[in-house]
């Protein structure tokens, strides 16, 4: 086999062999394969696409070049939820407690944030003294003995991702259905989950601007992971408009911990409860979507959900005070609302002007090797289709200095228009695809 071969056929609208792939995906992560190649290749891939086949055999060519995860030694049937990522999207940190609470054990691997999107552990890290990296021995020890951790992925898991998503990132080919479902269905297939809840969004703060597009992403991640044999459901939600009201990290694990504790519901609970009801039947700890969702909800009201969190807290070494009363978490010391100009309806609350806002004063990162301010962000006070009076507070804004807050608030007021006429707010959900 000769890789300018290979390229050309991609290139022509050809269908490669899995033997293709993987001698690409192995020639790549040897060092045999240069960048240009593959830099080549994945714009190929780009304007030609991608068959279900050669999508699944890329896939599991990349979660064979690594680490494989070994769960086998955690009871029960492991359950894990992918998000496409998101702005204001805390989900893993209320839906990991909810359902470990139901007695399905949660043993999730996440990501940091990059570009406008938060990462679960740059939020669970505002925690003083959390944890993030356990040993393998010790993230199953910890799954076994309290049904939940959650930890960064090693860096062996899908080597030939981290390569392919560096190249991708700089040749203008991230924006690929079959790149992103490999990338992502990869990962998932190397880190051991028997069932696996996809969220996967749509709307102007997703990779997914519109609902067909994330149709056929979900769609697609959905076959491969059944192909290798895993259970899986995918749930397409709106980012249109943040999912929480706070964007950032400290102010995030704070809602978080306020829905978990049952005193805030909206979308972010709404979307919990429907992604989770789907992690509890593939479980096997309720028979029906809606039995699930009962329970779901029991183990908010009970406290029990709020509780798992804190046994994960401790378990991993960060103060569970702060989880008793989040508001001692440390905000950022500068603060000041944005207010609507007119009376009217909220049009828009833009999820990617107002997660770039966070970004400029410090809440996300350009590269990966940025540190982030965790103390930083925004909370949106309204919704799209909310009445508003002129002089209203729309958003409050934290930043570390005077100058990073001047510059968020001139990003942040561009999110809300609004409108003279009543608004319907988008869908929370669009589409669910399950078995
Ligand atoms: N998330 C990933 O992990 N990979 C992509 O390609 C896009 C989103
Ligand atoms: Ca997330």
């Amino acid at each position: 086999m000769r890789v300018p071969d290979i390229i050309m056929k991609k290139r022509d609208g050809g269908e490669l062999s899995p033997e293709e792939i993987f001698f690409l995906i192995d020639g790549m992560v040897s060092g045999d394969v240069p960048d240009y190649q593959m830099s080549a290749f994945c714009m190929a891939v780009y304007f030609q696409g991608m068959t279900p086949a050669e999508t699944a055999a890329l896939t599991l060519a990349m979660a064979r070049s690594g680490e494989i995860v070994d769960l086998s030694a955690i009871r029960g049937t492991k359950v894990d939820k992918h998000s496409t990522g998101g702005v204001g999207d805390t989900t893993t940190l209320v839906l990991a407690p909810m359902v470990a609470a139901t007695g399905v054990p949660v043993a999730k691997m996440s990501g940091r944030g990059l570009g406008h999107t938060g990462g679960t552990l740059d939020k669970l890290e505002s925690i003083p003294g959390m944890r993030v990296s356990l040993s393998e021995e010790e993230f199953i020890e910890q799954v076994n003995r309290i049904g939940i951790a959650i930890v960064g992925q090693t860096e062996d898991v899908a080597p030939a991702d981290k390569i392919l998503y560096a190249l991708r990132d700089v040749t203008a080919t991230v924006e690929s259905i079959p790149l992103i479902a490999a990338s992502i269905m990869s990962k998932k297939l190397a880190t051991g989950a028997d069932a696996i809840v996809l969220d996967v969004k749509t709307g102007t703060g997703a990779f997914m601007h519109d609902l067909s597009q994330a149709e056929a992403l979900a769609g697609l991640m959905v076959d491969i992971g059944r192909m290798a044999r895993r259970k899986m459901a995918a749930v397409i939600s709106d980012m249109n408009q943040p999912l929480g009201h706070g964007v950032g990290n400290t102010l995030e694990v704070i809602e978080a911990v306020q829905t978990l504790a049952g005193e805030k519901r909206g979308r972010l609970f709404d979307l919990c409860l429907e992604l989770g009801a789907r992690m509890v039947v593939m479980g096997g700890a309720e028979s029906s979507i809606e039995a699930a969702r009962a329970r779901l909800n029991d183990v908010v009201d009970s406290g029990a959900a709020l509780e798992k969190l804190r046994e994960m807290v401790v378990a991993q070494g960060g103060d569970p005070a702060y989880i008793d009363d989040p508001r001692r978490l440390p905000v950022a010391p500068y603060s000041e609302y944005i207010t609507a100009p007119c009376s009217g309806y909220v049009a828009s609350v833009d999820a990617m002007t107002l997660g770039k806002a966070a970004m400029s004063m410090g809440a996300g990162r350009a590269r990966k090797e940025d540190s982030v301010d965790l103390e930083c962000g925004l909370v949106t006070l309204v919704s799209i289709g909310d009445p508003v009076e002129q002089g209203q507070p729309v958003a409050k804004l934290y930043a570390s200095s005077t100058s990073l807050l001047t510059e968020g608030l001139s990003v942040a007021a561009k999110a809300y228009t609004y409108s003279a006429e009543p608004i319907e707010p988008p869908p929370l959900v669009y589409r669910i695809i399950e078995s």
